[in-house]
């Protein structure tokens, strides 16, 4: 159960969901149009735009040797065509406090949000929207690239696939009246809330200077053509950042849930993962390593996922309790031929027994992978903050360190001393053995 030399141990976040006041992004646009889509706005989050030195110290006390987190695109360039310095001079701080205590920065460079401005031109179904995002790439690389040793292009490239595939599920399965698939989609996107999106389209729409049939954001991507300015988006940027940075080593992170078949259900959970990686196969064509997101698993049959066995152990967002499914998922993904980080793991809990529970046994399955002779190079638990889970607002409760939300007070929890224990000894074996 040891893992290899410079086996990377982190946590990961994301610039919107913990450093508080992302003001020029489209989702704090759309956090305060009002109506039933956000739980609550992120507001000031976890003030890690303030607080990331103390945050980076306590990881590294904690025994972990990298972070994952992401920079913010509407921070760099909060109007279109007007980079900010001083949003860059941020990011080499954050990157030099990583350097001087010792941790390996993985960076994502968009996180689901997108600058305002971006969605006056059609968001991510506009067809300039490549050359743009990788024109922010290159920007940030060009002076930032010698600090950063990994950077993931976008974030879960195919999230707007399985979102779909979610609230189809959701509709499907409250049409039936039986419970399945979760009661919130990853990103807490109700069935309900899909319903009532299309009054609200209008308000968040105007919001952000567009128009209801013109507003494409990115977790919402659906059509063909929104998929490939993904594709292109991603495949531009890494072309950018490899002619200024060509030391950094580029990726893309995928959500991947681990399609099981139920009966009748071989060639549809086939489809599914097809739809999550294989279609993504062609754009990887020249990355270095793919970064694998999985936190749980969804048993389909002929049509819709199939609901959850009876008595399963559900965690705050509705999935089954199954850390197993790291596992499967990463020997499915080593097709790729890639190395392989697992950049997000992770789930939400008020009850941190559960949280240690769900590592060690999903750290298992990566060890059993290793064994067989697997590239795994890395483990990202997602979150290292309480932090603001979308639409959801900060109820779920994903982090190993929890947020007093009025004071910004961080308490470490038992499943982070876990972690960064493992991390410190790189074995999963404990100290008595
Ligand atoms: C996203 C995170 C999110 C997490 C938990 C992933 O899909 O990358 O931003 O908080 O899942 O839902």
């Amino acid at each position: 159960m040891a893992f290899p030399d410079g086996f990377l141990w982190g946590s990961a976040t994301a610039a919107h969901q913990v450093e508080g006041n992302n003001i020029a992004s489209d989702f704090w646009a759309l956090e305060h149009v009002g109506g039933p889509m956000f739980a609550e706005p992120s507001g000031d989050a976890c003030d890690h735009y303030r607080l990331y030195r103390e945050d980076i110290a306590l990881l590294r006390d904690l025994g972990f040797t990298s972070y994952r987190f992401s920079i913010e695109w509407a921070r760099v360039e909060p109007e279109d065509g007007v980079f900010s310095r001083a949003a860059i001079a941020h990011y080499r701080e954050v990157l030099e406090a990583c350097h001087e205590h010792g941790i390996t920065p993985m960076v994502t460079l968009h996180h689901f949000t997108s600058p305002r401005w971006l969605m006056k031109h059609g968001g991510w179904e506009y067809d300039g929207t490549p050359d743009r995002f990788a024109a922010y790439c290159r920007t940030v690389m060009a002076e930032l690239g010698p600090l950063i040793p990994y950077v993931c292009t976008i974030n879960e490239v195919n999230i707007a696939s399985l979102t779909r595939r979610m609230i189809e599920d959701m509709t499907a399965a409250q049409r039936a009246d039986a419970p399945t698939g979760g009661e919130q989609a990853p990103v807490g996107v109700s069935a309900d809330a899909a319903e009532q999106a299309r009054d609200w389209r209008t308000p968040a729409a105007a919001a952000l200077g567009t128009t209801a049939d013109n507003l494409n954001l990115f977790l919402f991507t659906w059509s063909d053509n929104g998929a490939e300015i993904v594709r292109r988006a991603h495949i531009a940027a890494r072309g950018a950042i490899k002619e200024v940075s060509p030391s950094t080593k580029v990726g893309i992170t995928l959500a991947l849930q681990d399609y099981q078949p139920g009966p009748g259900g071989e060639k549809a959970a086939d489809e599914r993962w097809a739809e999550a990686f294989d279609c993504f196969l062609p754009a990887m064509d020249g990355d270095d390593f793919v970064g694998v997101q999985n936190y749980s698993r969804v048993v389909v049959g002929p049509d819709h996922a199939l609901p959850h066995p009876a008595g399963a152990e559900l965690t705050q967002m509705g999935y089954e309790f199954y850390p197993q499914a790291l596992e499967n998922v990463l020997r499915r993904a080593a097709s790729a031929g890639l190395p392989m980080f697992v950049t997000e793991n992770g789930l939400a809990t008020e009850d941190d027994t559960r949280r240690v529970e769900f590592v060690r046994l999903a750290l298992e399955g990566v060890a059993r992978c290793l064994a067989d002779g697997i590239d795994v190079r890395g483990y990202y638990y997602w979150s290292a903050l309480d932090n603001f889970e979308w639409m959801l607002g900060y109820r779920p409760k994903f982090g190993m360190i929890a947020v007093d939300r009025e004071t910004q007070e961080r308490t470490v929890k038992d499943s982070a001393r876990l972690l960064g224990d493992i991390a410190r000894r790189n074995t999963l074996d404990s100290a008595a053995d």
